[in-house]
Order: C-alpha cells, then sequence, then structure tokens
C-alpha cells in the first residue's frame, strides 16, 4: 500500500505516493498526466468531490431533515461538475445567467438552482424566472429596487416569483477584508439596523405577485469557526419571527449561506462538516423552539470546501535563479490562472510531484510567467532544488482559480482532467490561439 503525501489534510482523498517517490492521485501518475496533457494542468479527483458533497449533505440530514446543501458554483463551475452534483443531490447556488446557463444546459433542475447577485441585469432576472419553464428555485433579493423589478416580472408572467431576502448581518468574521461580506458596510445585502429589511418583507407578504420562501445571510468567507454562521442563524430566526409577527406568515426557508474554511497550508486546520454542521443545528433548534417558529428548511451553501482540496494545479518548471535576496522558480502558469496570491495575499504549499520524498533543501519563490512582479505564485515553498521540466503541483487549487482565470499576456487558460478509479478525463481541453483571438474582427 502506497503512502499518503506529507500534510495530507492538503491532497485530495486518493493522494499517495509511489515506491519510488513519485505522486500519485486516483492511481495515476500525475506527472505523466502532466506531460500527457500538457502544463498547465488542472486536475480534480472525483472521490475527493463527490467525499465533501457526501460530508456536507450527511453532516446536515442527518442533524436536520429539513436541510440541503446549495454548491457555489462560483467556488468553480462546469458541466462535469454539475453531473456529480445533480448525483449526488445538491442544489446550487449560482450568481449570473452564464453559471445558470452552464447548469442548465448540463441537465440541472431548474427549481434546484439559486440566484443570488447585488446587480442582476433585467435580462438576468427575466431569464431566471422563465428557466426552464418554470423559473429557478429562488432569487435572492438584494434591495428594495430589484424587489419592484420581480413584483413587475411576476405580474407580466402571472405566477408568483420566489424570493429569499438578503439580510446584511452585521457579522466581522475573521478574515480577508475582500472575501468578507457580512459586515454593516459590504455592498451586500438589505439593511438590518434601517428597516430595509421589514419594508422588503412587507412589501413582499401584500404582493401576490412575490412569494417570501426565505431569508438569507453570508458571514464571509474562509471561516476556521462556525460561530459567526450560528449568530447569521440566530439572526435569521429572529427576523423569521419578527416578519410572521408583522405579516402573519414566517418565511420557511434559511440560508446563512457558505464560507466554511479550509487548509491550503500546512499549519491551517478545515473547518471540519460535522463541527460545522453541530453548531448551526443546534443553534436553529434552540431559536426555532424558543420563537415557536415550525422547523424552518435550512440551507447553506459551501463551495471552496466542496472543490478546493480536490483539485491540484500542475505546472512545468522553467529556470531557476539564485539572486542576493531570494531563490526564485519559475513555472509556466500564475496569476492568468490563479489571481488570488495577487489578489488576496493567498498562500499555498508546493511539491515536486516526480520527487516527493526527496529532502526539501532551500525555500524558493515560485514565480508565475506572468509580467507582473505580484505574480508570485508561492512565497515561501520548501522544496529540494528544482530543475528545468519538472512538474510541480499545488495543492488546493480546486476553488476560485479557473473561474477567475484570465488570458492576461494572452496566455491559453489550462485543460482541467478528472481523475478516479485510475482513469482520467479531459473535461475541458487548453486553449488555442484561435481561442484567443475568436471574438476579434480581424
Ligand atoms: C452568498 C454566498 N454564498 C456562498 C458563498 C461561497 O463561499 P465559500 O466558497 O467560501 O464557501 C459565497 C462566497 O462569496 C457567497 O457570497
Amino acid at each position: 500500500m502506497a503512502e499518503r503525501p506529507n500534510h495530507a489534510h492538503l491532497w485530495p482523498d486518493t493522494a499517495r505516493i509511489s515506491r519510488d517517490g513519485r505522486l500519485l492521485i486516483a492511481g495515476l501518475d500525475v506527472a505523466a498526466l502532466a506531460r500527457e496533457y500538457g502544463t498547465p494542468l488542472y486536475l480534480y479527483d472525483e472521490d475527493t468531490l463527490r467525499g465533501q458533497m457526501r460530508a456536507f449533505r450527511q453532516a446536515f440530514a442527518s442533524r436536520w431533515p429539513q436541510s440541503a446543501v446549495a454548491y457555489a458554483g462560483k467556488a468553480y463551475l462546469s458541466p462535469a461538475l454539475c453531473a456529480l452534483l445533480m448525483e449526488e443531490g445538491l442544489e446550487l447556488d449560482t450568481v449570473s445567467a452564464g453559471e445558470v446557463g452552464v447548469a442548465l444546459r448540463a441537465g440541472f433542475p431548474p427549481e434546484r438552482i439559486h440566484l443570488h447577485g447585488n446587480m442582476k441585469p433585467d435580462a438576468e432576472l427575466a431569464s431566471a424566472l422563465d428557466a426552464g419553464g418554470s423559473g429557478v428555485g429562488r432569487v435572492v433579493v438584494d434591495s428594495l429596487d430589484e424587489l419592484a423589478r420581480l413584483e413587475a416580472l411576476g405580474r407580466e408572467r402571472g405566477r408568483a416569483a420566489p424570493v429569499w431576502l438578503r439580510v446584511n448581518p452585521d457579522v466581522r468574521a475573521q478574515t480577508h477584508a475582500s472575501i468578507h461580506t457580512g459586515h454593516a458596510d459590504s455592498k451586500f445585502g438589505l439593511d438590518l439596523a434601517s428597516g430595509a429589511v421589514l419594508e422588503a418583507a412587507r412589501r413582499a407578504a401584500a404582493s401576490p405577485w412575490l412569494d417570501l420562501a426565505g431569508l438569507h445571510a453570508h458571514a464571509g468567507s474562509q471561516l476556521f469557526d462556525a460561530a459567526p454562521a450560528a449568530q447569521v442563524v440566530a439572526t435569521l430566526a429572529g427576523l423569521a419571527a419578527t416578519i410572521r409577527d408583522e405579516t402573519g406568515a414566517a418565511p420557511r426557508e434559511l440560508s446563512p449561506g457558505g464560507g466554511v474554511g479550509v487548509a491550503y497550508t500546512p499549519e491551517e486546520r478545515p473547518l471540519d462538516p460535522g463541527a460545522y454542521a453541530g453548531a448551526l443545528c443546534a443553534m436553529l433548534r434552540e431559536e426555532a423552539e424558543r420563537l415557536r417558529l415550525p422547523p424552518p428548511r435550512l440551507i447553506v451553501e459551501p463551495g471552496r470546501a466542496i472543490v478546493a482540496r480536490a483539485g491540484v494545479a500542475l505546472y512545468t518548471t522553467g529556470p531557476r535563479k539564485v539572486t542576493p535576496h531570494a531563490v526564485f522558480v519559475s513555472v509556466d502558469g500564475g496569476m492568468g490562472d490563479n489571481p488570488r496570491p495577487a489578489l488576496y495575499g493567498a498562500r499555498y504549499h508546493a511539491a515536486l510531484a516526480g520527487r516527493m520524498t526527496a529532502p526539501a533543501t532551500e525555500t524558493v519563490q515560485v514565480a508565475g510567467r506572468y509580467c507582473e512582479s505580484g505574480d508570485i505564485l508561492v512565497q515561501a515553498a520548501r522544496l529540494p532544488e528544482a530543475r528545468p521540466g519538472e512538474i510541480l503541483a499545488i495543492p488546493v487549487s480546486g476553488a476560485y482559480h479557473l473561474p477567475m482565470a484570465s488570458n492576461y499576456n494572452l496566455v491559453p487558460r489550462p485543460a482541467v482532467v478528472f481523475v478516479r478509479e485510475g482513469r482520467a478525463r479531459l473535461v475541458r481541453r487548453r486553449e488555442t490561439l484561435d481561442d484567443l483571438i475568436r471574438l476579434d474582427a480581424l
């Protein structure tokens, strides 16, 4: 039996080290796959994807039967992933007509899709209400203007638009400024203190063209502690009771969003789905009883925690440069396929896929290929001395890389391969020069 890699909690479930020190995923030699499909390459381990989907589904279903896991597609969405989400019984949280459209083309049932966003263009709102004939399951309303727009669209169609109200809960989660979204001055959601939420609830309750199905809030991303999300559940339950007292009907669904933290570096530890579900369900039980609410349906929206660790980014190393300040190992990808280090200062681990057991002898900066000095993928990677032409693997690359990827410097975006039980399948081919100019008039 091959061994697990060091820092196994950063790698896919099926990651192993062969006797000669090579990285295997789903039984396949990773460096050989990189050579076959070219680099940069994104590998996803299907067992890890399914394992995470099941872990969240079971953690909630066993504690709160009226629950659903709506995967946040912004973390990574493709037809191949949609197929797995459907098979594993997840719902889908989307933020654009593009995400809705990709899911529908993959056969995703429209009633299991929720549409979020602080600015949904009119055409996107209308197409969401028409998706698959009967429309998406829920539209998450972010402003009073949008509520009025939805009411008009509902009236035009002669049926009530099913809505959640997005509440700004004023929770300050301990995370990076650009990924915490639940604080009072955030652009997201209806303000609680000014009464905008209650105003929206009154208007929705009074309109035959709006169905106030639920309340939603999102405390922020990369949460390593379930407390802020549990606090959001308590806030939403309290609001549901206030709305019941004011309008006679309580919203029947509550969603504290997503944000479950994952480990990117050896020191970090992910938030366990069981601990997260335990905290949220206990809070909901307590508050629903205290406020005498009929048990609401609980919908959580993890994105990163489902896909991040399943994905590994593979690069070919280029020149190694020793300067008086640092050792740089350059790779053939960078901020074009993973902007997170440049955007958020995100930190990563790295390893040489063909020499996993060779002792690390130096600390290097893994330099991307893009013409920006900020394009450093890993600030301090501990590696053996890397020779040009080796395969460098960066784990925990499955979330918020490809969806944020660009063609900066006109570099084609990478291919994506799913692996399972000794088999690899190309689910997205690498872009070509033709793709780079296909939208241009020559
Ligand atoms: C409303 C909402 N739900 C879910 C998510 C997913 O967050 P994560 O990928 O951190 O779980 C986000 C992230 O921004 C969000 O804004």
